[in-house]
């Protein structure tokens, strides 16, 4: 099977082209800008690195999509710009990669190669605050900032696709991802950060009493969902949240992480008022469609998921040292 990542070289990206690589009947493509703007960890491949096809471009070029699309079999979408804080500095950046990027990739598809498979992972952020108790597919869209609102526009485009010209799409949300080869930096997710901030001895800053509620999913998880999409044609045409079971508090994370890595410590800090203004506060999620199409629950909890993500990372820091 012909795989093609693009965005491969991100944090979900490295992920799931290393789940690939453990597949011997997979061939795998990464496609991506390495732009510095996003903080792409250009190292996070180099262990793999002959293992894969590495492409450096951009999805905004279409003769690079109409060269590449026609040659996999099945495609994940994953290039973007992943920022909420950088959307709403660049708004013109992220739309022009998360609406016009992912619509360039479309119209190659259904061009040049509409029998590949597309899978697209979108955000629970793309519905904003909560309306219900429990967050299911149907609650209202109301997203706070630019990078959620394009989020829920690529998912539109990718069921219009398959609605009027068939393309076999599948569409995820995932909320706070987690794991190894994240990135350290506070304006691509909170987990990671805080994950970072433990492994460097650093403050984990909560803002706010660290009581609102979040839903957030090991990557092994996510790719191992995103691996087996590839064989399950139900899926196609759906648009399904994945999130865990389990809800904890950005307090509860944070003590987690401070006590697997027995490094750090919790603070607790004013809301800026900038990032206020784009809080969802408490919300929860439910994954039942998922469930009852597939029978998917995701199956690594709280401890165990940042457990791994320490083993990881201490083993890859005592390689690297000297
Ligand atoms: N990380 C999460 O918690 C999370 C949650 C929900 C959804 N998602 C979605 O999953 C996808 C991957 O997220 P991530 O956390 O790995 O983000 P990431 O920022 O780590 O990776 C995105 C990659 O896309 C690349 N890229 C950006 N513009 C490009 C372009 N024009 N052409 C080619 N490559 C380009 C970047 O260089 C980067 O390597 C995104 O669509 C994101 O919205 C992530």
């Amino acid at each position: 099977m012909k795989i093609l990542i693009l965005g491969g070289a991100g944090f979900l990206g490295t992920n799931l082209t290393r789940g690939w690589l453990g597949n011997p009947d997979a061939q795998v493509t990464v496609l991506d800008s390495f732009d510095n703007r996003f903080q792409s960890n250009k190292k996070s491949l180099d262990d793999v690195w002959e293992k894969i096809s590495v492409v450096r471009g951009s999805i905004l070029d279409e003769r690079l999509l109409a060269e590449i699309v026609p040659q996999h079999d099945v495609i994940y979408h994953l290039a973007a710009q992943s920022s909420h804080t950088l959307s709403l500095k660049q708004p013109i950046l992220d739309a022009e990669i998360n609406c016009l990027g992912t619509l360039k990739l479309l119209e190659s598809i259904r061009l040049f190669h509409p029998e590949a498979l597309v899978i697209y992972p979108s955000s629970t952020t793309s519905v904003g605050k909560a309306e219900e108790d429990i967050i299911d597919e149907n609650h209202s869209e109301k997203p706070l900032e630019i990078y959620s609102a394009n989020k829920g526009v690529s998912e539109k485009y990718f069921q219009i696709y398959n609605l009027v010209h068939g393309l076999k799409t599948i569409v995820f949300r995932f909320s706070n991802l987690y794991g190894p080869y994240g990135k350290a930096s506070a304006e691509f997710g909170f987990i990671n950060h805080f994950i970072y901030q433990a492994l460097n001895h650093r403050p984990l800053t909560i803002f706010g009493s660290g009581e609102q509620i979040r839903n957030v999913l090991y990557v092994g998880d996510a790719v191992e969902l995103l691996m087996s999409a590839a064989y399950q044609p139900q899926l196609c045409g759906q648009l399904a949240q994945a999130t865990s079971p389990h809800h904890h508090s950005v307090r509860q994370i944070a003590q987690t992480i401070v006590e697997t890595f027995q490094s750090g410590h919790v603070v607790y800090e004013t809301w800026p008022n900038e990032r206020k203004r784009i809080d969802v506060e408490s919300v929860r999620f439910s994954s039942e469609k998922l469930r009852a199409l597939t029978g998917w629950s995701a199956p690594t909890d709280l401890v165990t998921g940042i457990r791994r993500t320490c083993e990881i990372l201490l083993s890859s820091e005592s390689r690297e040292r000297p």
